[in-house]
């Protein structure tokens, strides 16, 4: 089997492992005689799956029964009404970091609800980064306080989250159970599925149960977060397959161990940064301090440069590097299932190009 290293953003590389199992369990899901993809989400085989992808969350971050996981549709992007919508009552304020496009698109949705505060605005600089937690100006009192843990295109991550007096709210799509922290610290925390965790088709949802009380009762049931907490994420059909797969990656997470897999996950950008520090014809896009440990961006001295490495990239099985259409340039993106031995062909191919290209 001819396997290429997959640098793609999302959907992205999954364990292997995790494949093979989901693909020898297919046809036949432990001798249930039908495949997962046509069991009922109601049903004995499903029910397993979705109590152990909860539980496995419940214990992967730590968190006890104040807390709800969620498995809702609509990708993160849905997320992004759905906050204010269930949690910025009239005439409060909430406040948002815009540190990049993804931010910026949450900060949109938003103000189609209510007030919103910019409490520190870093999003059009060159080079990226994310705000720090010393230069937030937060509104007293204001509904929560809305972050993105990690911006996939520009390749910034926050390393130290702010603990402000409201509720922290977190797009951590693209670095969640990349690395340990106090989840017990949020108020809620939302990610597609199709980085770290599976592949498309959801948003896991993590969200402080008596955050859900403040939703208007003249919210649709289908928006409220109440409803999916009551309903225990089955009040309507919910993404089965993507959550069966969710349930095996996270088994693997645990199998591996958070800190193992962030460890690697360090040392895996570390050697990709050391590589682009290295030389001059390459150049990091995102400040120091908040480079990226899962989306690693760069620049060549041209954009010719940039595609013809691209291009010759790929015909070595190095898929995926092409910088979001926004921005251009380089990204290799590199979530928990992306292995060491791809960054040392990348660097390998990285000093040949420059070699011949330099
Ligand atoms: C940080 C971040 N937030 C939100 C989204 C949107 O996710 P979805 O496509 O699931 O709506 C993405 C997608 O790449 C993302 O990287």
């Amino acid at each position: 089997m001819a396997r290429v290293f997959n640098f793609s953003a999302g959907p992205a590389v999954l364990p292997l492992e995790v494949i093979e199992e989901a693909q020898r369990e297919l046809a036949d899901y432990q001798g249930s005689g039908m495949s997962i993809l046509e069991s009922s989400h109601r049903g004995r085989e499903y029910s397993a799956i979705h109590e152990e992808a909860i539980a496995n969350t419940h214990e992967l971050l730590n968190i006890g029964d104040d807390y709800a996981v969620l498995f809702m549709q609509g990708g993160a992007s849905t997320q992004f009404p759905l906050i204010p919508m269930n949690l910025l009552g009239e005439g409060q304020t909430a406040d948002y970091t815009n540190s990049g496009t993804w931010a910026a698109k949450a900060i949109k949705e938003a103000r189609l609800f209510g007030n919103i505060n910019i409490a520190a605005d870093c999003g059009k600089e060159i080079p990226t980064r994310v705000p720090s937690v010393d230069e937030l100006k937060l509104t007293p009192g204001a509904a929560y306080l809305h972050i993105t843990s990690n911006e996939t295109i520009s390749g910034a991550q926050w390393k130290t989250f702010p603990e402000p007096e409201a509720p922290l709210v977190a797009d951590m799509s693209s670095d969640i159970l990349s690395r340990p922290f106090d989840a017990g610290k949020f108020g809620l925390i939302y990610a597609g599925a199709q980085k770290n965790l599976g592949p498309a088709g959801m948003a896991l949802v993590i969200i402080r149960k008596e955050l859900a009380e403040r939703a208007p009762e003249s919210l649709p049931t289908m928006f409220k977060y109440k409803t999916h907490i009551e309903n225990n994420s089955l009040f309507n059909t919910c993404p089965t397959f993507t959550i069966y797969m969710y349930m095996l990656v996270t088994r693997w997470i645990k199998k591996t161990g958070l800190d193992n897999l962030h460890k690697r996950n360090v040392e895996k950008a570390a050697k990709l940064y050391a590589a682009i520090d290295g030389t001059d014809f390459y150049r990091g896009t995102a400040v120091a301090e908040c480079r990226s440990d899962m989306n690693v961006t760069w620049r060549l001295p041209a954009e010719e440069l940039e595609a013809k490495f691209i291009a010759e990239a790929a015909e070595q099985n190095l898929k995926g590097l092409k910088g979001h259409r926004s921005v251009g340039g380089i990204r290799a993106s590199i979530y928990n299932a992306f292995p060491m031995e791809g960054i040392d062909a990348l660097v390998s191919f990285m000093e040949d190009f420059e070699r011949a290209n330099g």
